[in-house]
């Protein structure tokens, strides 16, 4: 089967979040069960592109409010992902120096007419196109209604909803920035009086899917207001779980680490990446670590985080740090609490993909204390590095973890607040006082199989389902 991803990010070329790990991995392990799955991305002026070499495989011109702009379909030269990666480049609005910003209206329609524009000349089609998030939200209307991409129209569609509260909405004085299509049908742009492209996409995909099976229940109750358009669409409508890339995601391996190790050495190694945590950030290395990796905003509970921290701190012997960038206010109150409490708390204020994986390998313990959680990454590479997940049981956290109390391997608590944080932390630093216990559970959790193998062979059953 052919199979197109259309995303914003890939791992490793641009990545904010789990988005990119994801669209990095899937189609390498469609590809591994004999499918033929690419990706198309934009190309941002941005690290990764400018410190590699590219060669051009198209070029043409696409028109945009009556306006036309060159572009070019790009392919790195020397990077071999398991899957073909192909990049939109549209020098005058599409190649910025970051991947988000608040022109995504203009970009990221020019990047899905310039794909699909592209895609349109090729000679044999795809079976299936498949958008991720809002940024891609409006290929599925556009290859269902536009008159240049007439012969799409039979082609089947999927959206991945990553996360539903952004949406990309914009207003209808915008329209023209779409090609022409028969406006009797712009009820299938809008949502509550905006062309709002995730709305778009769950009207008009083949089918829709979420990142993990409850958050697409909780979606149902909670959606940014699509509510009622995803109960609606329900019957198109299914979670599957993201899986993990096991080759990048590999303690054996993974030349990040300052040791390596397996089951066998686990003890040590971990110990040996714990050391170089501590040493680096003035921690006590004989104290329980617990860990935080993650955008510091609200879905992430991050606002309570001084507060919480603060009372573990003062009452509980464990150590914290902390990797992440967000929310102004929250940097600036946890870089006051460094100072406050050196040489029990630290925070690296920024994003850095070494450290991160040295975290994954050198804490005791990874806190995700999420609000909102579509599925979650971190707590899956954290089982993989024998880090024991606390987390709050939403989403996809629901969906993979299970606690200690209930014969599992992790600690849950049911609601983000700061009291229910300190106690669950409390509760993950009795278990490390049983060491013979907890490292009974870190090697249990090592051996969890969250690789993708599962989940791709569920997504080439749904495009299955909509393909002849
Ligand atoms: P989300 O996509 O909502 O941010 P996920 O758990 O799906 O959450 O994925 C987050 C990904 O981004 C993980 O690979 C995580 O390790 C990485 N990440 C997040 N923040 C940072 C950071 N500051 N430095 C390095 N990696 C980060
Ligand atoms: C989003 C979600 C996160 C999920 C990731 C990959 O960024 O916030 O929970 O893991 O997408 O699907």
């Amino acid at each position: 089967m052919k199979i197109i991803h259309v995303s914003a990010e890939c791992y490793p070329i641009a990545k904010v979040g789990g988005l990119a790990d994801v669209v990095g991995a899937l189609p390498k392990y469609q590809n591994t069960l004999g499918h033929d799955a690419s990706v198309i991305m934009p190309f941002y002026n941005i690290p990764f592109t400018q410190n590699n070499a590219f060669e051009k495989v198209s070029d043409g011109i696409i028109s945009m409010d009556e306006k036309d702009y060159d572009y070019s379909i790009l392919k790195p030269t020397s990077l071999d992902l398991g899957f073909d990666i192909f990049l939109v480049h549209v020098p005058d609005v599409l190649f910025k120096e970051y991947v988000y910003s608040n022109d995504d209206t203009e970009r990221f329609m020019a990047f899905q007419i310039a794909a699909l524009t592209w895609l349109s000349t090729q000679e044999v089609f795809p079976d299936v196109v498949h958008c991720h998030d809002h940024h891609t939200g409006l290929v599925p209307f556009m290859m269902q209604q536009c008159h240049i991409f007439n012969s799409f129209k039979k082609i089947p569609t999927v959206l991945s909803i990553h996360n539903a509260q952004y949406q990309g909405w914009f207003s209808h004085d915008k329209i023209d920035l779409i090609p022409e299509f028969n406006r009797e049908h712009t009820g299938l742009l809008d949502w509550y009086g905006n062309i709002n492209p995730l709305a778009s996409a769950i009207k008009c995909a083949w089918r829709v899917n979420t990142v993990s099976p409850s958050y697409m229940e909780e979606l149902k109750e909670n959606a940014n207001h699509l509510e009622s358009l995803l109960s609606h669409e329900a019957e198109k409508c299914i979670g599957i779980l993201n899986g993990i890339d096991t080759d990048v995601w590999d303690t054996k391996t993974d030349s990040y680490l300052i040791e390596n190790y397996d089951l066998k050495s686990v003890q040590s190694g971990k110990q040996a990446n714990k050391k170089w945590l501590c040493d680096s950030f003035e921690l006590d290395e004989t104290k329980p670590l617990f860990a935080f990796i993650g955008r510091l905003v609200y879905e992430k509970g991050s606002d309570l985080f001084p507060e919480a921290f603060e009372q573990v701190l003062n009452n509980q012997d464990v150590s914290i740090l902390l990797l992440g960038s967000g929310e102004q206010n929250t940097e600036e109150r946890l870089l006051q609490l460094k100072e406050k409490y050196q040489g029990k708390f630290n925070a690296f204020i920024g994003y850095d993909e070494k450290l991160s994986h040295i975290i994954y390998a050198g804490a005791d313990f990874l806190l995700m204390p999420s609000r909102v959680e579509p599925c979650g990454l971190n707590q899956m590479y954290s089982l993989r590095y024998g880090t024991i997940p606390v987390v709050r049981s939403i989403g996809g956290l629901k969906d993979t973890i299970v606690d200690v109390e209930d014969g599992g391997f992790g600690f849950t608590h049911e609601d983000t607040t700061v009291e229910q944080i300190v106690s669950t932390v409390s509760r993950a630093r009795q278990l490390f006082e049983d060491q013979k216990e907890f490292k009974k559970i870190t090697k249990q959790i090592m051996q969890i199989d969250h690789s993708w193998n599962r989940s791709a062979m569920a997504y080439i059953q749904m495009y299955k389902s909509i393909t002849n």
